[in-house]
Order: C-alpha cells, then sequence, then structure tokens
C-alpha cells in the first residue's frame, strides 16, 4: 500500500511539474502577437561571409532579435558572444523570451572525439554516452543549448559521404547509438546548465540517397522505411529526444521537409512527441525545386502545415507566414503548436529562469581542451578501432625493434584525424600517427617518415625514398586513406577504393619484403580487396579524433588490444552495393551449381568483410549454445547462453553477437537481423558465459497487413563474433 502511494505522489509531482511548463509556455503564447509567435520559428545562422566561420550573428539580426523575430541562432558560440546577444533577447525584446543557440557538435566542440561511425565500431554504447556527455559539457560551457545531433540515418551506401556522421548499416545497433547520444547529450536533467538539447536527423530515409548520391531521390517501401530507417528515430524519440530535423531528400515523392506523413502522422500521432522539429538548412525553400511548392510562400505553407516547426535559413517563414496566416491559409492555431513545441523545450531547457547560465566565461575556460575530456578522446579512440587482418600475429609490434618507416599522406596529417563535421576541432590539438608511435617509443627505436605519395596526387616521385626507408627498416606502417574532406555533406564517391596512387604506394612497399602494416584513415567503407589479400596486418582507424596517433600506437604495439567491429559491411567492389547483412534470401538465392541463381558473374556475392567483423590480439571460442526452451508462446520469452573463451595469451574483449531469422512469414524476412549482443572482457584463459533475453519485441515485424507482431512459425537463432562466423540453434513460437 505504502508502495502504491508512493508511486501516486511521484506520478502527481511530475505531472505537477509538467503542468507547470505548459501552464508556463500557455501564459507566455498568450502574450504574443503574431509577429512575435513568428519570430519563435525563425532560425538564422551566424555569419559566413569572411569566408572561415565565425562566431558572430550577421548584419541585421540584432536587430531582429530586438524586435522578437528571431527565435534560434545556429552557428554563434562562445559564453561571452552568446551572453551578450542573449541580452538584447531578454532585456530589450518586449517579451523577452530568450534565444536558443544549436551547433552541430557531432563529435565534439573543441576536443574532436571519433566521427559517430567510428564510435559506433566500438559497440559500447556506454562508452558513446559517455562521449556524448563530455560533448555536451564542453559545448554547453561555450554557450551552446542545442546540437543538431545524433545523426541516426542509416546507410547502406558507402559512397554516400554522410555515413561517417551516422551509426553504420544496422537498425538495432543503431538504434543503441542514437539513444546512448540523446541520453549523454541530454543527461538526466535538460534544465542542467551541462546538458544540451540533441536533435535527431534527418527525419527521414536521407541515407537511401540512391546511387549514395547526396542529397539525391530515395523511395523504399512503408515497410522498409519503418523497419530499417524509422528505427533508430522511434528509439530515440522514445529516449526523450528533445528536438528533431526535417531532411532534405522526398521518399516516394514528398519531400520531407513538407511531408505530413512523417511529421504528423507519425512523428506526433504515433510516437507522441511533443518536442520541435526544425527544417535542414533551406529544406523549407528547397521544396520549390524539388517541384512541389511553385514559391517561397507555398514552400512556407506546406512545410509549417506538415508539422516542422523551425525554419532554417529559408526566410520562408519569416517573409510568407504572417501573409499566409491573414489571408487564412494557415490557422492560428498551426502556428500556436509549433511555437508551444517550441517554447516547451526553451522551458525544459531553463532557459526562461537562467537564460545565461550557459554563459560563463569563466567555465567555457576551464572546460575546452580540459585534461579530462582529451583524455576521454583517447578511450573512445582506442575502442573504435577495428582490426581487420593480422596474419601470422605481425601485430602487436614489440617496442624495442631498432628502426620503424612510417610512410604515407596520412601519417603525420594534423588535419584529417579530425575528420569531418569537427566544428572547432583545432589541427594543433592532434597528435599525428608518426607523433604518436614516437611518443611510445624509447630513444633506442629510430622512427623515420617518408610521405611517399599525397593522397590525391598522381606524383610518384616519392615511393624511391618511401621503398628505400621501408627496406632499411624492421617494418613499415603505411597510413593510407581518404582526406578528411572527402567524407561527410555533398562528399559522396562513385569509387571507393584508395584515392590517388595510394595502393601503388602500398605495392611498392610490400614489394621490399618487409612486413607491412596497412592503416586505414577514412570515412567509409572502402574497396580494398589487394590490401587484404597482400599485405599481412591492416587496422581500419576511420578518423579519431584529437589522440589519434596515441591510440593507434597504443594498438601498433600491445598497450590496447583491439575490440572494435565493424558497424558496416565492406564490399570487395563498387559493384556489389547496396550490401548489408541483413538482406534478403530472393526466391533464387545463390547455389554455385545452379546458373539461374542470384549472384555476379565477375564476383561473388560475399563482402570483403562482413558487418560485426573485427579480429583482436587474441583468440574467443564459442561452445555450448543453448536455449532454455525451444518452444515459446507469442508472448513469452526465450533465454539463450553461450560459453565465451579467451583462447588466446593476452586479455582482451569481445562483442557477441545474436542474430535471429524468421524462416517463415506472411511477408519475407532478412536472412539475419541482429537483435542482440554484450560487449566482455575476458583475461587469457577465462570462460564466461553469456546470457541473452529473446523477448516478443524482438521477434517483431511488420506483417502482410503492417501490423507490427510476432507471428507464430520457426526461427533460427545465431551466436559468433561477427554477422557470419557464427553458431546456431532454432526455436519456434507457437500461438
Ligand atoms: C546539414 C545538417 C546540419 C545543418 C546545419 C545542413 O547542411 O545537412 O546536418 O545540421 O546543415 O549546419
Amino acid at each position: 500500500m505504502k508502495k502504491i502511494l508512493l508511486f501516486i505522489f511521484i506520478c502527481s509531482i511530475s505531472f505537477a511539474q509538467k503542468k507547470t511548463i505548459e501552464q508556463r509556455v500557455d501564459s507566455v503564447l498568450a502574450l504574443m502577437n503574431l509577429e512575435e509567435k513568428i519570430g519563435q520559428l525563425v532560425q538564422y545562422s551566424g555569419g559566413w561571409d569572411t569566408g572561415t566561420q565565425t562566431s558572430r550573428p550577421r548584419e541585421g539580426h540584432i536587430e531582429l532579435i530586438r524586435k522578437g523575430k528571431i527565435g534560434s541562432l545556429l552557428n554563434v558560440f562562445g559564453a561571452e558572444e552568446t551572453k551578450k546577444i542573449q541580452k538584447v533577447a531578454v532585456e530589450e525584446s518586449r517579451l523577452k523570451i530568450p534565444l536558443i543557440f544549436g551547433l552541430d557538435v557531432i563529435h565534439g566542440f573543441r576536443a574532436t572525439f571519433p566521427i559517430p561511425l567510428a564510435e559506433a565500431s566500438s559497440w559500447n554504447p556506454s562508452l558513446v554516452e559517455k562521449s556524448a556527455r563530455w560533448q555536451a559539457i564542453e559545448a554547453s560551457s561555450a554557450g551552446i543549448h542545442w546540437t543538431f545531433n545524433p545523426m541516426v540515418d542509416i546507410a547502406r551506401d558507402p559512397r554516400w559521404g554522410r555515413i561517417m556522421e551516422g551509426s553504420g548499416e544496422d537498425p538495432y545497433l543503431g538504434s543503441l547509438m542514437a539513444v546512448a547520444r540523446v541520453k549523454g547529450y541530454q543527461g538526466n536533467d535538460l534544465s542542467a546548465n551541462n546538458t544540451i538539447a540533441a536533435c535527431i536527423k534527418h527525419f527521414a530515409g536521407y541515407g537511401g540517397a540512391e546511387g549514395g548520391r547526396d542529397y539525391n531521390t530515395v523511395d523504399f517501401s512503408e515497410r522498409t522505411f519503418r523497419e530499417v530507417y524509422l528505427r533508430p528515430f522511434q528509439a530515440a524519440v522514445n529516449a526523450g529526444a528533445a528536438t528533431l530535423m526535417a531532411s532534405f531528400n522526398e521518399v516516394g515523392g514528398v519531400p520531407s521537409s513538407g511531408s505530413n506523413f512523417l511529421q504528423t502522422k507519425i512523428l506526433r500521432k504515433e510516437w507522441k512527441f511533443d518536442g520541435f522539429v526544425v527544417s535542414d538548412w533551406n529544406s523549407v525553400g528547397e521544396l520549390i525545386p524539388h517541384g512541389v511548392a511553385k514559391d517561397l510562400k507555398q514552400a512556407a505553407e506546406l512545410g509549417i502545415k506538415a508539422g516542422v516547426d523551425m525554419d532554417m535559413e529559408a526566410n520562408a517563414y519569416y517573409n510568407h507566414l504572417s501573409e499566409l496566416v491573414n489571408e487564412g491559409k494557415v490557422s492560428q492555431k498551426i502556428i500556436d503548436e509549433s511555437v508551444r513545441r517550441i517554447l516547451r523545450i526553451k522551458f525544459r531547457l531553463g532557459l526562461f529562469d537562467d537564460p545565461y547560465k550557459y554563459c560563463e566565461a569563466e567555465r567555457e575556460k576551464n572546460t575546452v581542451m580540459s585534461k579530462q575530456i582529451v583524455q576521454a578522446t583517447l578511450q573512445s579512440a582506442r575502442e573504435a578501432m577495428v582490426l581487420l587482418k593480422n596474419k601470422n600475429n605481425l601485430l602487436p609490434l614489440k617496442k624495442d625493434l631498432k628502426k620503424i618507416a612510417v610512410i604515407g599522406p596520412l601519417a603525420n596529417s594534423k588535419d584529417d584525424p579530425l575528420g569531418g563535421w569537427s566544428q572547432q576541432g583545432n589541427a594543433n590539438d592532434v597528435v599525428t600517427v608518426l607523433e604518436g608511435i614516437k611518443n611510445k617509443l624509447g630513444k633506442s627505436t629510430e622512427v623515420n617518415y617518408e610521405e611517399g605519395c599525397t593522397i590525391l596526387g598522381e606524383e610518384k616521385n616519392g615511393f624511391t625514398k618511401a621503398v628505400e626507408l621501408a627496406n632499411a627498416s624492421d617494418v613499415a606502417i603505411v597510413v593510407v586513406g581518404e582526406s578528411r574532406n572527402m567524407a561527410g555533406e555533398a562528399s559522396s564517391r562513385a569509387k571507393i577504393d584508395l584515392p590517388g596512387i595510394q595502393e601503388d604506394l602500398v605495392q611498392s612497399i610490400q614489394k621490399t619484403g618487409k612486413p607491412v602494416v596497412v592503416i586505414l584513415m577514412n570515412g567509409r567503407p572502402l574497396t580494398i580487396p589487394w590490401i587484404q589479400e597482400n599485405v599481412s596486418a591492416v587496422i581500419e582507424t576511420w578518423y579519431l579524433g584529437i589522440q589519434a596517433g596515441n591510440a593507434i600506437a597504443d594498438v601498433l604495439f600491445g598497450d590496447y588490444n583491439p575490440s572494435g567491429k565493424l558497424p558496416v559491411t565492406f564490399p570487395r567492389y563498387v559493384g556489389q552495393i547496396p550490401i548489408y547483412y541483413n538482406h534478403k534470401n530472393t526466391g533464387r538465392p545463390y547455389n554455385p551449381n545452379d546458373h539461374y541463381t542470384s549472384y555476379y558473374q565477375d564476383l561473388e556475392n560475399t563482402p570483403l568483410y562482413p558487418f560485426g567483423f573485427g579480429l583482436s590480439y587474441t583468440t574467443f571460442t564459442y561452445s555450448n549454445l543453448s536455449l532454455n526452451k525451444n518452444k515459446i508462446k507469442k508472448n513469452e520469452s526465450l533465454k539463450v547462453s553461450v560459453n565465451v573463451k579467451n583462447s588466446g595469451s593476452v586479455d582482451g574483449a569481445e562483442v557477441v553477437q545474436l542474430y535471429i531469422r524468421d524462416l517463415v512469414g506472411s511477408v519475407t524476412r532478412p536472412v539475419k537481423e541482429l537483435k542482440d549482443f554484450s560487449k566482455i572482457f575476458l583475461k587469457a584463459g577465462e570462460t564466461k558465459k553469456v546470457e541473452f533475453t529473446i523477448t516478443p519485441e524482438k521477434l517483431k515485424f511488420y506483417d502482410i497487413n503492417m501490423r507490427f507482431v510476432v507471428e507464430p512459425g520457426d526461427f533460427k537463432v545465431f551466436v559468433g563474433t561477427n554477422s557470419e562466423d557464427v553458431k546456431e540453434a532454432s526455436f519456434s513460437v507457437v500461438d
């Protein structure tokens, strides 16, 4: 009884708090005139006109803020700068409504963490949550209330440059990473001065761009849309994400920024989202070239009616909403709803209570690039690396080698390890691979460097010196990949092999017969079959941020045993794209003895590296896969257990992965779907029993009538070290 009373008491408190915010929102709304309401729906960016990003508002914006005609600024930051501007909003405007300052804190403000795709390779949501927490702590100290992150777009096409900003191809892993980041940014209390509002983006389907070309058309079935692309969004909404960003693309003929189906039906009605939606940069204006609006006025009408609350930079709402309301084309009610959602988040952030709490110059000074945050970037970088090959245990290298050759255009790059979207990341903060190796080793090891070639150039003059150096050394570490601006927005590539003549460089070094380690630095899966075939050791490091060099040296010399797993499939050649592990079986699955089956005449179907793949300096042996039941009812759960032994000689972490397959359904089901995983640490020789629970929720899918249900039938369960190397068992679901 006591417990029940306590529960009712707690509920009533939280209800009262919620009501307080709602009441406060209403009371502000009641004071606002139409111009002020529309002002809340308008967002402008700080100045870009000098060619570099500045932290100041653009000409004329201060006056607009004074008149209550701007609700938010992006790309304006700094404790003092934001304070100055906030002061105008809360001391000089009629209603004193605070501004919300947004910024793309994608993998750090100044202290740059690994790119999101790299962090997803850790398969460690709690690490990713901590990293987002640090990013929020740093950004909030510099006046930022709101990050346009996490990007939760599923991407099955590595040609798409923005694959680097997300968590890869899988909706389950993607959902966990989305939730981790939302929790990290928003913390337990959004009103604290070191938490920031998250913005899940890009809603939705943006990663499905045809041909992997950025901003391109997207068209898939509602089933695939809901099961694959929308899942991380739904998970992040359930986790309490404060805001969403509408995407640039269309899906099935309807651009997202004018899509009622997305912004209202799915997001608000089905998912009960009560935060606000911001457009992407000018995405409301782009309803014109999309061909669904004849002019900016019609674009504004479509955007606001669809449920896009805030217009980023299109000027559509600013210029046309008041006219549209006066003409009766847009109702006051729609405007009020959008304003209400934006005010609600401003209240939740505590901005009405203290609009300056993010503006303490002293805190900014002590927080940005603090020792602890730099240390956190190092741990994230270590866990993000994926060991792709290690023939004859070439790695880890001994620390007492006499001479080491460090070669390649990315080996001493200060800038590239920052990756795309590095915000205020500064190349001077970066530890290069060469520096990291030098930091690690004592004076008795000679470490020499040759660039060999540039990233994109065709000039082979540098090869001679690089080969000489390799010949004179005990080992050659060759660092190759993409420059950081080759992945990210508007950075699609039709060819995803190593750019320029870098592969030729690797081949020349390989010919010396010296042991070769290839370190990849890139923002997407690359097609590197020759390297996989010929080079003894390969490490995927993505872009690891400011501590890249130290983290890479930790792995090279065995101070950290790599534990990352690929969150995305690596194709052998571009012609295989889209290639992803959770594909359908088809009516004619590949059979080597039957010509009329699904395959390429000139290439095998299998990937270069499968989803979930990643090696360690130790080995893990799986045994005793068992289920506690072979038959369950539709509403019952099932326990799966497996013993995992560290059967090698060093301690290490393993990501134990669980997949299922529904063998017969009312609609076709993927050949495998990740449903759970567990990252465990095992001392050399140690065995652990790992347990998973398959709940009804994990078996549900959209059936032939688009109901999200469990269907009775036979299932396979697979457990293993990656999506291909698995043990399997079976169970049935009965009515
Ligand atoms: C990107 C968004 C980003 C926005 C603001 C757009 O070009 O698509 O992801 O948040 O710019 O910088």
